[in-house]
């Protein structure tokens, strides 16, 4: 067994066959940044620096990296039984994790339905909103209505409701139909520099109704928003706007989801940012921290309501045609239920609440750094925005991600802004060094 950390590092050529997502192949193959053993806060490069990972992977490794608990449940579960199938079979530890999470989830959400990833979640969550009004009787409701600049993953459903024109515009014409879009919220003349939820922009909930009133009600199945928008650069929801989504949801008896992929599991300092905000959404989709990461995995929390209304007919047969091979994966299983007891252990979600605010100290002293137009910040989520370079979108964004990534330090770029979003173990003196590097990066950029 070759193990990563001892891999001799790769020729060129062999970089050509992997196609790697959201990259830019050639810059990357050209200028590798290979990672080859992670713990706690820190990846190992090949070439042996340590790297101050500030982006726990990819939004995903909430309790730290090789977490032993969560490691020795997966190696241990992999040596019992590596595989079942979940279409009309069973394996208890689904069972177990479905439980866990819904103790966990608000009410009057009960029941789980598992995938392998965010996109899946997105994608089984509007799937379900449809087939709900459908065994209802209200058929027609099968509009969707997702918001600008939202990110709910790749698949056809996730890009159709998302709102990033980069992810669209290739596939304009292969999107699901009747779907249409709230306004963002991101707004710097009214809102830059703010702390924790910004003070306007309730009103854009509003638009709701003028979509409501144009397509009528009974053609809508379901809204879907990101409570904190993360991919597109950390968008704080204005204080009172997920409260009036609901409200307007509500009235009109049209679903809403909360896309809770980033947000779940700790990153806001609770266990769902359903929590955080007092808002309870029909349904969430979570992913990336059920497992810290290690192992894929995602799902959809549904109402008591919504899981009722499918259990008709007659009891032999099949509620719902959905679902996927490796749906409640066993060693997916076996991690999401580690993981959750490791961060119920070791206090991790309260610990994020009270790190909060020292990420938002770090990062607002920041401010009156070179091109910054904007700091905000939630829970253990911040975002620094500097202004494009003319005529090059992303550009300076992406030299401060290579520069912090060389001075030690990984951070998550989306076009000018920079993310941070380390892991809930995170220590004082890391949130300094994130904060310092990018301090000295943004001081030396053209
Ligand atoms: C809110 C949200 N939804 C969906 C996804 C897609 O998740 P995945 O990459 O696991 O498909 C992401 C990924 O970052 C996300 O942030």
């Amino acid at each position: 067994m070759t193990l990563l950390s001892d891999a001799p590092s790769l020729a060129q050529e062999s970089l050509e066959a992997f196609w790697m997502p959201f990259t830019a192949n050639r810059q990357f193959k050209a200028h590798p940044r290979m990672l080859v053993k992670a713990e706690g806060m820190y990846y190992t490069t090949d070439d042996g620096r340590r790297i101050l990972d500030g982006f726990a992977g990819l939004w995903c490794c909430n309790a730290g990296h090789c977490r032993k608990p969560i490691v020795e449940a997966i190696q241990k579960q992999a040596a019992v039984m590596d595989y079942a199938p979940a279409f009309q079979m069973g394996q208890p530890l689904a069972f177990e994790l479905a439980n866990r999470i819904v103790g966990m989830a608000p009410d009057p959400l009960d029941h789980v339905f598992f995938c392998n990833s965010g996109s899946e979640a997105v994608d089984s969550a509007l799937k379900i909103a449809i087939a709900y009004h459908r065994v209802r009787g209200e058929g027609a409701r099968t509009r969707l209505i997702g918001r600008e600049r939202a990110y709910h993953g790749v698949g056809f459903g996730g890009i159709s409701v998302g709102g990033i024109p980069v992810n669209r515009k290739m596939y304009a014409g292969a999107m699901i139909p009747g779907v249409d879009h709230l306004p963002h919220t991101h707004n710097l003349e009214k809102n830059a520099f703010s702390r924790g939820q910004p003070e306007w922009g309730a009103q854009l909930a509003d638009e709701l109704e003028r979509l409501v009133a144009l397509h009528d009600a009974s053609t809508i199945a379901a809204v879907i928003v990101e409570p904190m928008a993360g991919s597109t650069g950390v968008l704080i929801p204005p204080r009172g706007y997920l409260e009036r989504l609901r409200e307007i949801t509500r009235k009109h008896g049209i679903l809403l989801i909360f896309d809770e992929v980033i947000t779940a599991f700790g990153r806001m300092g609770a266990a769902f940012a359903s929590e955080v905000y007092g808002v309870v959404p029909d349904m969430i989709t979570f992913a990336k921290g059920v497992t810290s990461g290690t192992v894929p995995m995602g799902g959809v929390i549904v109402s008591h309501d919504v899981y009722q209304a499918f259990m008709s007919g007659p009891a032999g047969s099949i509620e719902l045609f959905h679902g996927y091979t490796y749906s409640a994966h066993v060693l997916a299983c076996a991690a999401g239920l580690a993981t959750l007891q490791l961060y119920e252990d070791e206090g991790l979600f309260a610990r994020a609440a009270r790190m909060a605010p020292k990420l938002e100290a770090a990062l607002h002293a920041l401010r009156g750094s070179r091109h910054v137009i904007d700091i905000r910040n939630q829970g253990l989520v911040g975002a620094i925005e500097v202004a494009a370079r003319p005529g090059t979108v992303g550009a300076r964004g992406f030299d401060i991600f290579l520069r912090c990534f060389e001075k030690g330090v990984l951070v998550r770029q989306t076009g000018d802004i920079i993310a941070l979003a380390p892991a809930l173990i995170v220590e004082d003196s890391e949130i300094d060094r994130m904060a310092s590097t990018l301090r000295d990066v943004l001081a030396g950029l053209d």
